[in-house]
């Protein structure tokens, strides 16, 4: 049954976001996604100091009652996210105004690209990218598994004179083209490129795997504020056993840094799929990731 609409669409403002709009919105944002909830209160603190891009509200009558973040990855490259309508009000049209603020707002920044996730499930997220010309241009899959208590790893982190092998890895991976060029950090895409992997290697963010013939893997991670969530992302090897090692060594870092929910993001393949058995890895969960892009002509 279609909620009552009781306000006018034209009675919606945007204004960006203020440290005094946290509690409404972290209340509605609560259950975005069910059980697993939302990560915006983890990065709530961190977005509002953002000042580059642009965080903003749907404000009616003073109260906060739908969002949305524009992030400059770098200059030309953007990436939308935390578009969140309060359930009480969804379904009039805000999720729509929402977006096409955005819009204005990103095109504004003279971009190359703009970018989001969103889950495959999610039809009213993607019909709005793609009404504002965006294509699907990539599709992953999450694994997961349960983390081993583990007081050591072959696994060691990065040193930016790694950097340059580390590059060439990544590039003759054989599924390298399955990447496309991006960095995943969770559900969000970026450049993969000699700065970017520089500053994940100072942020010890970078492990690799070194046996006789050098370095031979390498993956990257990010983990939340309250630790649970270790998710990694582009883990590659010189070839399939390499991978499996580093995958199973994967699972003890992530026992090592106390992070109860290990996550890897993979290019959606059926080879990774395989490539994970035996590693402790699982892939049953019902979505996959969807990146949508808006490219300049
Ligand atoms: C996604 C979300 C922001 C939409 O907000 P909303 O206010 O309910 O959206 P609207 O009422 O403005 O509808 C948006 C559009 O989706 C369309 N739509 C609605 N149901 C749809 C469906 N099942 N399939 C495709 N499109 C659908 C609407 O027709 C409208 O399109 P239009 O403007 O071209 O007619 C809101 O549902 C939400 O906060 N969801 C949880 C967080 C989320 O999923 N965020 C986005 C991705 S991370």
């Amino acid at each position: 049954m279609k909620k009552k609409k009781y306000f006018e669409i034209k009675d919606v403002r945007f204004r960006q976001a203020k440290a005094s709009d946290k509690a409404t919105v972290l209340d509605f944002c609560q259950k975005t996604f069910g059980r697993w909830g939302d990560y915006i209160p983890e990065v709530w603190d961190q977005w509002i100091k953002d000042r580059k891009g642009m965080f903003f509200v749907a404000d009616l009558h003073g109260t906060a009652i739908g969002l949305g973040k524009i992030t400059e990855h770098r200059p030309g490259e953007l990436w939308l996210e935390g578009l969140r309508v309060d359930p009480t009000f969804r379904g009039h049209g805000i999720g729509r105004a929402i977006q096409d603020f955005t819009w204005v707002k990103a095109l504004s920044f003279k971009p190359k690209f703009i970018r989001y996730a969103t889950g495959s499930y999610n039809k009213i997220s993607i019909h709005l990218g793609k009404s504002k010309g965006m294509k699907i241009i990539n599709y992953y899959d999450e694994m997961w598994c349960k983390a081993p208590k583990a007081d050591e790893t072959k696994l060691v982190p990065a040193r930016t004179s790694d950097a340059d092998e580390i590059m060439a890895l990544l590039k003759k991976d054989s599924r390298h083209k399955l990447w496309k060029g991006f960095y995943l950090e969770g559900w969000k895409a970026m450049t993969l490129d000699q700065t970017l992997l520089l500053r994940l290697i100072k942020e010890k963010r970078v492990y690799v795997y070194f046996d006789r013939q050098g370095l031979s893997g390498v993956t990257m991670l990010i983990q939340s504020k309250d630790k649970k969530y270790v998710t990694f992302g582009n883990t590659v090897a010189r070839d399939i056993k390499t991978l499996q090692l580093v995958l199973k060594e994967a699972r003890k870092l992530a026992g090592m840094l106390e992070g109860r929910k290990p996550e890897m993001v993979f290019p959606r393949n059926p080879w990774y799929r395989k490539v994970i058995k035996g590693t402790g890895w699982r892939h049953d969960l019902p979505i996959h990731m969807v990146l949508l892009e808006w490219k300049r002509r």
